[in-house]
């Protein structure tokens, strides 16, 4: 098989409309993508079908849309500029879905059945979670291999889901003997704050779906919150580590410190000389200032945003429009490539 062609660089990435964005999706993923659009072209999804994919019985339709239209704002007040880089959302541009399903064909059961994140969240329950839950992850790759995309900017979570997607496009490209037509896609994961985990138990990952509200900063949080969530954080009763061999057995202090340095746009280290054996008790209120310094701004712009829903809405059109342009010749070619006539 012959080298793959070079592909342009092409950034590609995506949120999901289920309840509000917190620290970790700021840290983990919307932060770098920031001064990703300076290095690259860069398409910014709100990946609305995948939404759909947990239990609709605790989701309302309007839930869906709500946060759809606040991930965006999320996106624009986190600083993605929707004239460089097209922001829209995924069910608006149907090729996603058309892909999906040649690569469905793809995919191997033997693979999906290895997804971590589908036995988290199916739990004890695999066989009454939605096929879609199951197939996710193939959605994923669609989203990313129907524009050609070269880099995914993402949180060290969705690292198994990017290495399915690459084993997918290297086995169409071998199965249809179309060697290096979709390019391998390059996780972007970088960052000290790639793993931001919960305020209350620092071996459980940020997520959405925490029952705790005090476990998560979300971005639709006030000043005082913020600060409250910050000095409620769980801690250990020794003084700030030294370096990262101290870490061990520590993870609360190690979270805080990378939340600290990713907001500060510093190393972890640099954070560590500073505070080194000082209390808790004075770190945090120094964290919760900048946490508050950094975040308010970013909430107070989403607020405005989100009071003009039509504007968001003309924004995720034209995005759309950009999208599908580009999505709609690598699809036709696909559909040549595999035989679908027309
Ligand atoms: P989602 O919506 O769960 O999360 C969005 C982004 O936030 C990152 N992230 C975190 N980063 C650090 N610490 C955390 N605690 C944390 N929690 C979440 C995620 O890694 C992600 O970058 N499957 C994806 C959405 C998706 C996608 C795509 C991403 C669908 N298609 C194509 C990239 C390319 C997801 O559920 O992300």
């Amino acid at each position: 098989m012959t080298d793959a062609p070079k592909h342009p660089p092409l950034a590609f990435s995506g949120m999901q409309p289920t309840n509000t964005l917190h620290l970790g999706n700021y840290l983990g993923a919307l932060k770098n993508w920031v001064p990703l659009q300076a290095k690259m072209a860069c398409l910014f999804c709100v990946v609305d079908m995948h939404a759909l994919t947990d239990d609709a019985g605790y989701r309302k339709p309007g839930d869906v849309t709500r946060s759809t239209y606040e991930v965006a704002a999320a996106y624009i007040a986190g600083g993605i500029d929707p004239k460089r880089s097209p922001i829209f959302n995924q069910s608006r541009v149907p090729q996603h879905a058309e892909l999906a399903w040649i690569l469905n064909c793809v995919a191997r059961v033997g693979w999906l059945d290895r997804m971590t994140q589908f036995k988290e969240k199916s739990g004890k329950h695999t066989e009454r979670s939605s096929v879609g839950l199951y197939t996710y992850p193939v959605l994923m790759a669609a989203d990313i291999l129907v524009y050609k995309a070269t880099h995914v900017p993402v949180g060290d979570d969705q690292k198994q889901h990017l290495e399915l997607a690459r084993d997918i496009a290297q086995k169409f490209n071998n199965d249809y003997a179309v060697p290096g037509y979709f390019p391998l896609p390059e996780p972007v994961i970088t960052g000290p704050a790639t793993r931001v985990m919960s305020l209350r138990d620092g071996v459980k990952k940020m997520s959405k779906s925490d029952e705790s509200d005090n476990s998560r900063i979300n971005l639709t949080d006030d000043a005082d919150a913020i600060a409250q969530k910050i000095r409620r954080a769980k801690t250990d009763p020794h003084p700030l580590p030294n370096n990262q061999n101290e870490f061990k057995g520590r993870p609360e202090a190690e979270n805080l410190i990378n939340i600290y340095a990713a907001l500060s746009d510093d190393t972890a280290e640099k954070v560590m000389r500073q505070f080194a054996g000082q209390q808790f008790s004075t770190f945090k209120n120094t964290l919760a200032e900048l946490a508050v310094s950094k975040l308010a701004p970013i909430t107070a712009e989403m607020r405005r945003l989100m009071a003009d829903r039509a504007e968001i809405d003309r924004i995720l059109k034209s995005g759309a429009e950009k999208a599908q342009s580009l999505a709609e010749p690598i699809l036709a070619d696909v559909k040549k490539i595999v035989g679908l006539v027309g």
